[in-house]
């Protein structure tokens, strides 16, 4: 017997669980524009020359994103990967927009979809944004972050998409909960498939009201004034027992970041 969470239906169903009818973002409301200037809409150019997100995530350098290694894209010839920064609505030509080529995608290692984890990406772009009032970088959390105690209430913003599956296009944000790791690993919750790990993180709503959603993959979640997490999977969106899992800004992951991007840590306690 192939126990279900190896079985490529179910697993599927964790990916592709059809967005929440109804609201934008799942409980949540449109963010007062650019009150989270690090956010950072992911789009890939398709057939059409036209751009399509597909991700979120945060600027946590000029010249570096942080994702969630499952939004990695093969870039065939002739395709292109862009961030876009300082955008509020995603349709408008706003003039605080700056659309920066991604040049190179680094997944902390290949990442698994069956296990779900090290769900964790860094973005090289072509130049450095500029900063300034619409763009700025999300400072990471310095030494990482242990854990988060449950009932912490956490933010979560993206552009995911609605019922019609088109992306909202306004950022929205929500507010939801931590749910302690042993709840998450419990029989009516996740029970182990897939497990989750001491660099994982749950977050919802006991009530099934609020959560993050397909197409939020990627995006900062700020607990405590502090970057948290990062979007990665759930069964479903909103539903009580299936909270939306983070994967958790742990030291292993902050030391691996700075490997990579080489530069000191600013002092994180300032965030926005
Ligand atoms: N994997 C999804 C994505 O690619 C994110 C799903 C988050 N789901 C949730 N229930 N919080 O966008």
């Amino acid at each position: 017997m192939i126990p279900s969470v190896y079985n490529p239906l179910v697993l599927s169903v964790i990916f592709l669980a059809p967005a929440y009818p109804g609201a934008k973002i799942i409980g949540g409301h449109e963010v007062k524009p650019h009150s989270r200037p690090y956010m950072v809409s992911l789009q890939r150019r398709n057939g059409s020359r036209m751009y399509a997100p597909y991700c979120g995530g945060a600027l946590i350098r000029p010249n570096w994103v942080l994702t969630a290694a499952h939004c990695e894209k093969p870039i065939a010839s002739g395709q292109f990967l862009r961030a876009v920064l300082g955008g509020h609505s995603l349709s408008q030509n706003q003039k605080s927009k700056q659309r920066l080529r991604i040049i190179k995608q680094i997944p902390i290692t290949k990442f698994n979809n069956r296990t779900m984890k090290n769900d964790i990406m860094l973005l090289q772009l072509e130049t450095n944004a500029k900063i300034n009032q619409y763009v700025k970088v999300l400072n990471l959390p310095k030494g990482g972050i242990t854990d988060m105690k449950s009932g912490t209430t956490c933010t979560v913003a993206g552009w995911r998409k609605t019922k019609t599956s088109r992306y909202s296009d306004t950022l929205q944000e929500v507010e939801v909960e931590v749910i302690g790791r042993r709840k998450c690993n419990s029989k009516n919750y996740y029970n182990h498939r897939p497990e989750i790990t001491q660099d994982m993180i749950c977050v919802g709503d006991r009530k099934g009201r609020a959560d993050s959603c397909q197409g939020d993959s990627g995006g900062p979640l700020i607990c405590r004034k502090k970057y948290t997490g990062i979007v990665s999977f759930g069964r479903g969106c909103a539903n009580a027992k299936k909270p939306g899992v983070y994967t958790l800004l742990t030291k292993k992951y902050i030391d691996w970041i700075q490997s990579i991007i080489d530069l000191p840590l600013k002092n994180a306690e300032e965030l926005y």
